[in-house]
């Protein structure tokens, strides 16, 4: 199948929106805030306009992926760059077909061009090991109050740059845009078509 990979005009935004919705729907509780958070982050300064990709495909958008500034002190106190990627996410009916990977992998050869010296995320090492995330414990950084001596299996961070291997003992923290007000997020949602809320196996929230 023919797919380019692009910066988000602002024209796609709704189509972007809706495509974010449609892939997180209670996958990771009942509905989402995904659509929400996209929203709200792009008039957010720490959002990366130059690393803001969807991919389409017959002028239908399958797949999206966004990033936002954030930084870690290295040993010596210095504040490093680094990248929280997400929310990242392809149409469920393109769904394990490979397009994840190629828009991951896109995103990440693109994100290497900047100053950042790593990228961070929570997700499933299954996926994002295949484009060298590890498990971001093994190089010694923790993830929010979590105890120090915790694995955190989900807190991933793939190294773009020898210096992310200086974070050893630094503290992640999510960005604050990731927090959206869930009663907001419920009221932007009212503006797509009524899609039920579900109580899944396997959702975390
Ligand atoms: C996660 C997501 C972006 C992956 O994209 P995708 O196109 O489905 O993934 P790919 O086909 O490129 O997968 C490549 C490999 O990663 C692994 N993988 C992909 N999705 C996975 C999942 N949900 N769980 C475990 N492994 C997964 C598989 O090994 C897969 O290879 P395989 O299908 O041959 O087994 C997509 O499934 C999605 O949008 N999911 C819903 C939203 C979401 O969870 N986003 C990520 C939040 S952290």
């Amino acid at each position: 199948m023919d797919f380019i990979i692009r910066q988000e005009k602002n024209s796609d935004y709704r189509q972007t929106e809706n495509l974010i919705r449609e892939a997180f729907w209670n996958v990771y509780r009942p509905g989402c805030l995904e659509h929400f958070v996209m929203h709200t982050f792009r008039a957010r300064p720490e959002f990366v306009q130059e690393l803001n990709f969807v991919m389409e495909s017959d002028g239908v958008l399958i797949g999206q992926v966004m990033f936002v500034w954030n930084a870690l002190p290295d040993c010596d106190g210095r504040q490093l760059p680094v990248l929280t990627l997400g929310p990242i996410c392809i149409l469920p009916e393109y769904q394990r077909k490979g397009y994840g990977k190629l828009l991951l992998d896109y995103a990440l050869e693109e994100a290497a061009k900047t100053d950042a010296v790593g990228v961070f995320l929570e997700g499933n090492i299954d996926f994002y090991g295949k484009s060298g995330f590890v498990i971001a414990s093994s190089l010694g950084i923790r993830y929010m109050d979590e105890p120090a001596e915790d694995d955190v299996p989900y807190f991933l961070c793939r190294v773009l740059r020898p210096e992310c291997r200086q974070l050893t003992g630094a503290r992640y923290r999510v960005p604050q845009g990731y927090f959206v007000n869930e009663v907001a997020a419920a009221e932007f949602d009212k503006s797509f078509p009524p899609k039920e809320r579900l109580r899944l196996p396997g959702q975390l929230f």
